[in-house]
C-alpha cells in the first residue's frame, strides 16, 4: 500500500469525543487497557469469568506448538448452555431474545425460556437422527429464528455446525458439504426475499446429487411453497420437533472441542474452512459484545443487520449477543422491501438501541436520501457500529448524522471470519472519534503495522497489517488443512499472524484500514476471491482465458469486473455478457455475478505469464494507465482500450 493511495484520507480532521452521558457509564476505560496491556493472559483469564464453565480453566493461553494455539484448554462447557439455560435460571426466561421481523411483515417475539425449550427439541430431534458429537452438520436457511435454534442445537450436542449463505448456489454447497464431510443438512423450503417466497429447497436437491453421504434433511417450513420431499431422507423440521422432549441436559465439552466451520473466499480458488472452538470463542465473542457496544443487557435492544450466513451473525446475532443475554431484532429481508424506510421503521417499532450493519447499507441509504430517516424516531439509538470494509468519512459522518442524530457514537470495527471477534475498534464511551479509522487495538490484543521486512512502520506511514499474539477466538486451523493454515497466515511473517490488509497509522498512531493486499475483492462487504470467480468463468465453454479485477463502486466498496478472451468459435455480443454473467450466478452465487463483463482479444501479462490485474483495474476504474513497462507487449493495452470505446 502506498503512501500516495493514503493521502486522501489524511486531510480527515473532524473529531467525536463520546458523549457525556456514555462516560458516565462506560463499560471500558482507560485502565481496562492498561490492564490488559500489563497482563494479557490474567486479562483474558478475568474475561473468561464471563462464561459458564463445567469444569473452570487454570491455564489462559497454551502456545507451545505455534501456530496451533490452545486456550482455556483444561476447561469445559456447553456453549448452548451458556446462551441460554443459565439465563433462564438466573430468572431471565421471560425477557426477550429475539424480535423476528419477517420481510412480509410478519413479526414473531422469542423468549429466553422458548428460546432454550425449541433448541433442546432441535438438539434431541438431531440425536434421533443418529448426529453424534464432531459429525458435522450443514445448515442453509434464511434469515428466520430457526437458524438459531439449529446452531445452537448444533453447538449443544458438540456437532459443529457448517452455516451456509442461503445466497449461495447448490455447487457452492455441495462443495462445503463435501469437504467437510457432513452427512445431516438443515434447510427451509425458501425464504422471502424483495417481496417474494424465493425458494431453497431445490438447490439442495440438486446440492445432494454430488452428496451420496448426506442421510438426513430437516426441512423448516417458512414460505409454504410446493416443496419435493425425497422419501427416506427429507423430513419436516416441524415434525421432527414435535415428536421430542423439550428437555435435554447439556453435556459439557472440552474449550478447544470444535464449535463451527465457517467458509471464506480465499486468493485462490479454493475456499478455506475456519475452524471455531469453543471456549475461547465464547469468551472473545462475550467479552467484545459487551466492550465494543457499551452494551447493557437490561435496557438495550440491539440489531446486527448481517446475515447467519457470515461470520458477523455467527458472533453478533448468535454467541455474543445470547452469552450477554442481549435482547435482539432478527429481520429476513432486504432494506428497500416494501419501501426505503424499513429498516428505521423497525428501528422505531422496537426501540433498538444499538445498530451494527455495513458501510454499503449505509452509502445506499445515503443514496436514497436523508429524508427518508428522518420520517422515523430514531431517537432510542445510542451506538452505532460499521463492519465488513473501510468506512468512508463522508459516509461515517452521514451515518452519525441522519440515523444517530449528532449524538451516536460510531464504532468503526476491525476483524475478519479468521479473527472470530472485534480487533481493532474505538469505543463509544471512551474514544475521540475519528471519521474512517478503525483506531485502537481491542484491550488484550497485539496488533502491528509493518513493512515488507515486518519492521514496525512510524506513524505517519502505511503498511501490512499484523496481529502479533494469539487471542482467544482466533481460528484454530483451516478445516483438513494444516498445512494451508501454516501458508496463508504464518508465512508471511515469522510468528506474525499476516492479515491480508493494508494500513496505515496516523500522526497520533491510530490506525486506518486500507483494503486487502490480495486478490481478494470486498463487494457490499462479502469477501470474493478473484480466482474464484476467474475459474468459474473459465469453466463456461466459450471462455479461452478470464481475469478478474475488484474496481472501485461508489456503493457496493468495490465491485467485480471481469474482462474474457473467447475461445476461436464463439461470438462476441451482448448476449454472451449476459450469459457469462448468468453462468457465475449459478456457479458461485448472484453475490459473485460481474458488475461487467468485457470481452478483449489480449489480456496483460508480465514476462512471468501473471496476469497484471493492476492495469485492468486502471481501465476498469477509468484511469489513466500505471506503468506498462513489465509487460510482455504493451501494445496489448492498446488493443483492449481500442475496443471498449466506453469503460463502465
Ligand atoms: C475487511 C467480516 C476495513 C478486511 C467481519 C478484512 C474491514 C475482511 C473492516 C474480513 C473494517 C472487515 N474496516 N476493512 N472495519 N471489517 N474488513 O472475513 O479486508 O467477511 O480482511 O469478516 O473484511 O472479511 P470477513
Amino acid at each position: 500500500m502506498s503512501d500516495t493511495e493514503w493521502s486522501n484520507l489524511s486531510t480527515e480532521d473532524r473529531r467525536f469525543p463520546p458523549p457525556p452521558e456514555l462516560v458516565a457509564e462506560a463499560n471500558v476505560t482507560a485502565e481496562t487497557y492498561a490492564r490488559a496491556a500489563e497482563d494479557p493472559d490474567a486479562f483474558w483469564a478475568e474475561q473468561a469469568r464471563r462464561i459458564s464453565w463445567g469444569t473452570e480453566p487454570t491455564e489462559s493461553l497454551d502456545w507451545s506448538n505455534p501456530p496451533f494455539a490452545k486456550w482455556f484448554a483444561d476447561g469445559t462447557l456447553n456453549a448452548a448452555y451458556n446462551c441460554l439455560d443459565r439465563h433462564v435460571e438466573a430468572g431471565l426466561g421471560d425477557r426477550v431474545a429475539f424480535h423476528f421481523e419477517g420481510e412480509p411483515g410478519d413479526s414473531r417475539a422469542l423468549t429466553y425460556a422458548e428460546l432454550t425449550r425449541e433448541v433442546c427439541r432441535a438438539a434431541n430431534a438431531l440425536t434421533a437422527l443418529g448426529v453424534r458429537a464432531g459429525d458435522r452438520v450443514a445448515i442453509y436457511l434464511p434469515m428466520v429464528p430457526e437458524a438459531v435454534v439449529a446452531m445452537l442445537a448444533c453447538a449443544r450436542i458438540g456437532a459443529p455446525h457448517v452455516v451456509v449463505f442461503g445466497g449461495f448456489s447448490a455447487d457452492a454447497l455441495s462443495t462445503r458439504i463435501l469437504d467437510c464431510g457432513v452427512e445431516v443438512v438443515i434447510t427451509a423450503d425458501g425464504g422471502y426475499r424483495r417481496g417474494s417466497a424465493s425458494a431453497l429447497k431445490p438447490a439442495v436437491d440438486a446440492a445432494l446429487e454430488k452428496c451420496p453421504d448426506v442421510r438426513s434433511v430437516l426441512v423448516v417450513q417458512r414460505t409454504g411453497q410446493e416443496t419435493a420431499m425425497t422419501e427416506g431422507r427429507d423430513i419436516w423440521w416441524h415434525d421432527a420437533l414435535a415428536a421430542e422432549s423439550d428437555q435435554h441436559t447439556p453435556e459439557m465439552f472440552p474449550a478447544e472441542h470444535p464449535l463451527y466451520v465457517m467458509y471464506t473466499s480465499g486468493s485462490t480458488g479454493k475456499p478455506k474452512g475456519i475452524l471455531h472452538t469453543t471456549g475461547g470463542y465464547l469468551v472473545g465473542t462475550s467479552y467484545t459484545q459487551w466492550a465494543t457496544f457499551d452494551l447493557k443487557a437490561d435496557r438495550d435492544v440491539f440489531w446486527t443487520a448481517a446475515d447467519i450466513g457470515w461470520v458477523t451473525g455467527h458472533s453478533y446475532l448468535v454467541y455474543g449477543p445470547l452469552s450477554n443475554a442481549t435482547t435482539s431484532v432478527m429481520y429476513e429481508g432486504t432494506p428497500d422491501t416494501p419501501h426505503q424506510g424499513r429498516w428505521w421503521e423497525i428501528v422505531e417499532k422496537y426501540r433498538v438501541s444499538i445498530l451494527y450493519c455495513a458501510p454499503t447499507a449505509i452509502r445506499t441509504f445515503m443514496k436514497w436520501g436523508a429524508d427518508i430517516p428522518a420520517r422515523h424516531d430514531l431517537s432510542s439509538l445510542r451506538v452505532l457500529g460499521s463492519v465488513g470494509e473501510p468506512i468512508n468519512p463522508e459516509a461515517y459522518v452521514w451515518y452519525r448524522e441522519n440515523i444517530g442524530g449528532g449524538r451516536t457514537p460510531v464504532v468503526d470495527t476491525w476483524w475478519q471470519t479468521e479473527t472470530g471477534m472485534h480487533m481493532i475498534t474505538p469505543m463509544p464511551a471512551l474514544s475521540v472519534g475519528k471519521p474512517g479509522a478503525a483506531m485502537t487495538p481491542f484491550p488484550g490484543v497485539s496488533i502491528d503495522v509493518v513493512d515488507d521486512e515486518a519492521n514496525p512502520v512510524a506513524n505517519g506511514h502505511a503498511g501490512l497489517l499484523v496481529i502479533t499474539k494469539p487471542w482467544p477466538s482466533m481460528l484454530r486451523t483451516l478445516w483438513g488443512d494444516d498445512q494451508r493454515y501454516v501458508d496463508t497466515y504464518w508465512s508471511r511473517f515469522e510468528g506474525l499472524y499476516f492479515a491480508g490488509d493494508g494500513a496505515k497509522r496516523d500522526a497520533d498512531g491510530d490506525i486506518w484500514l486500507l483494503g486487502r493486499v490480495d486478490d481478494v475483492m470486498n463487494v457490499s462487504g462479502h469477501r470474493m476471491s478473484t480466482t474464484e470467480i476467474e475459474s468459474s468463468l473459465v469453466s463456461h465453454p466459450k471462455v479461452a482465458e478470464a481475469a478478474v479485477v475488484g474496481a472501485t463502486d461508489e456503493t457496493t466498496g468495490q465491485a467485480i469486473v471481469a474482462f474474457v478472451i473467447l475461445r476461436e468459435d464463439a461470438e462476441a455480443g451482448d448476449d454472451i455478457v449476459a450469459e457469462l454473467r448468468a453462468h457465475v450466478a449459478k456457479d458461485i452465487g448472484p453475490i459473485a455475478r460481474p458488475r461487467s463483463i468485457m470481452v478483449v482479444p489480449e489480456l496483460p501479462k508480465t514476462r512471468s505469464g501473471k496476469i497484471m490485474r493492476r492495469l485492468l483495474r486502471d481501465i476498469a476504474e477509468n484511469r489513466a494507465l500505471g506503468d506498462v513497462t513489465t509487460l510482455t507487449d504493451s501494445s496489448v493495452m492498446d488493443l483492449i482500450k481500442d475496443k471498449l470505446p466506453s469503460a463502465p
